[in-house]
């Protein structure tokens, strides 16, 4: 038994579906999270940027005294796991690993399309942890520059969402019959994307995975949680506005959470 809690962070409101996976399977566990909206988009940033971000969350979210922390993001999975692992005294999990096991469960053809932000797919992440666990498949990536801003901006249907998500998902999805969410924001997009992409594709969302992850790690290390309600606190580096918006849409009872805007600068 340890009733500490999670951490998670993200660059904005993507690790909300994570989050939001996690508090449905585990709603015993307290859970800090951190969106970074000061500095979202990470997809086009530095790894060297990233690593100073993850390091300065990860510290920040440390001291509600964690037990665990989720990097509940692609890009900073892709650049900063092994540095949070190697820097950190806590267990840290990342979102690849769980979404390239759900990618090779689930395909069928084993043509698997991995679309993300330009860091990740630059990082060659995914590439590498599919390839380690089968390397039969054939991988097709794509980055999705776009994406992460016009979801930020709420934008998650109608013509000009569905106008992007024809620009980098028409060639792709022809060639595989499994899409890889390598972006924790993606999910949001799916109902549009899954309607403009006229074809059967099964979309990987890594959300329920890493839930599914952190709950056996906790479990088999005797970690859980023996509360009976944990408590929510989201935690952003700049105006929550929109991050409020996302907390509605995914439905998060207001009643649960607090949220509290700080600057990491300081
Ligand atoms: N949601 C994040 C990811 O999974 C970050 C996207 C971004 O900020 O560009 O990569």
């Amino acid at each position: 038994m340890d009733n500490r809690g999670i951490g998670v962070f993200d660059s904005g409101v993507g690790g909300l579906t994570v989050c939001s996976s996690l508090h449905k399977m585990l709603p015993q566990e307290d859970i800090y999270y951190f969106g970074d909206l000061a500095h979202v988009p990470y997809g086009n940033k530095s790894q060297k940027l990233i690593q100073h971000y993850s390091m300065q969350i990860s510290k920040f979210l440390i001291e509600k005294n964690i037990k665990l922390l989720v990097i509940a993001c692609n890009t900073a999975t892709a650049y900063a796991l092994e540095y949070l692992k190697e820097n950190l005294n806590i267990p840290v999990i990342g979102v690849v690993e769980p979404g390239s096991k759900e990618a090779i469960r689930v395909s069928k053809s084993r043509n698997i399309g991995i679309i993300g932000t330009l860091g990740t797919v630059n990082s060659e992440a995914y590439i590498n942890s599919i390839y380690a666990l089968d390397h039969q498949v054939r991988l097709y990536q794509q980055a999705c520059p776009l994406f992460v801003p016009i979801i930020e901006e709420g934008i998650l249907e109608g013509k000009i969402a569905e106008e992007i998500i024809l620009h980098y998902l028409s060639d792709i999805s022809k060639e595989v019959d499994t899409i890889v969410l390598g972006c924790t924001h993606y999910p949001l997009l799916k109902k549009t994307i899954a309607k403009i992409i006229n074809k059967n594709i099964t979309y990987v969302d890594s959300a329920q995975v890493v839930a599914q992850t952190v709950f056996w790690q906790l479990k088999e290390s005797q970690m859980l949680n023996s509360k009976v309600e944990g408590k929510l606190e989201f935690y952003v580096s700049d105006s929550p506005k929109m991050f409020r918006n996302f907390l509605k849409l995914l439905e998060f009872e207001d009643s649960r959470y607090t949220i509290h805007e700080v600057n990491l600068e300081n």
